[in-house]
């Protein structure tokens, strides 16, 4: 089908503001908008600068702003945000600095996660017969859906409160926090709800669900930023 892809550039080098670039493409409708984009880059302007590396929706890393959603490139099938005829805009993510065209400065979204300590902590010793820390399933079960998450930005750059204040530290770091909070092996909750009870932290989530309908693994975000306010009133991790 034939289809016009608007997309916002910006070189720093060169522009003072950012501004639409339209291109005529005749695409398959099972292609994705990443083949899309190739297609633009390889044929029309190879100076179009974008991230992407895995192509199968795992490594996070093209997710920009489509019809004004945030999306993954690699995950879009043009039949389901285009018609023949038509035009998909492709934008990048809001709330960050823009480095060129489709790239984002993540490095501000990456200082939030790493305020959480996404990663568990025990210092007790390991059992007696020197194995791993064991877990049931249930036990498990309950952070599982933080498990998921690629780190692709996309809650983070759709919520209007971090559009607002971008020292909140963004629903991504919530389910990040959550993962090790809940984690049965895991000794440093207190430290997390600490950092998420500050000014930046989880109560500048008012529940604008943009997070969970951006997420590209379905996870539940804003229930599981829920949980921990619960964790914070109730102090329970229950
Ligand atoms: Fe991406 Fe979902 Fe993780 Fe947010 S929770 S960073 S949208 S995978
Ligand atoms: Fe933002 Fe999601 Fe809360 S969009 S306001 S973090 S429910
Ligand atoms: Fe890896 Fe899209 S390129 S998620």
């Amino acid at each position: 089908m034939n289809v016009t892809l608007k997309i916002k550039r910006y070189n720093p080098e060169s522009d003072q503001a950012a501004h639409w670039e339209t291109y005529a493409l005749t695409v398959h409708p099972t292609d994705r908008l990443l083949d899309a984009l190739h297609q633009v880059k390889w044929f029309h302007d190879g100076t179009l600068a974008l991230r992407r590396s895995c192509a199968h929706g795992i490594c996070g890393s093209d997710t920009m702003r489509v019809n004004g959603h945030n999306r993954l490139a690699c995950k879009v099938l043009m039949q389901d945000v285009t018609q023949e005829g038509g035009t998909v805009t492709v934008e990048p993510l809001l709330g960050l600095p823009v480095i060129k065209d489709l790239i984002v400065d993540l490095e501000p979204f990456f200082a939030h996660y790493r305020s959480v300590m996404p990663y568990l902590v025990n210092d007790e010793p390991l059992p007696a017969d020197g194995r791993e820390r064991l877990q049931s399933p249930e036990a498990h079960e309950r952070f599982d859906h933080g498990t998921k998450c690629i780190l692709c930005a996309a809650c983070t750059t759709s919520c209007p409160s971090f559009w607002w204040n971008d020292s909140y530290v963004g629903p991504a770091a919530i389910v990040q926090a959550h993962r090790f909070i809940f984690d049965d092996r895991d000794r440093a909750a207190e430290q997390r709800l600490a950092v998420l009870n500050e000014e930046s932290g989880a109560w500048r989530c008012r529940t604008a669900f943009n997070c969970t309908e951006a997420c590209p693994r379905d996870i539940p975000v804003t229930q599981l930023i829920g949980e921990v306010k619960q964790a914070l009133v109730t102090g329970r991790l229950d």
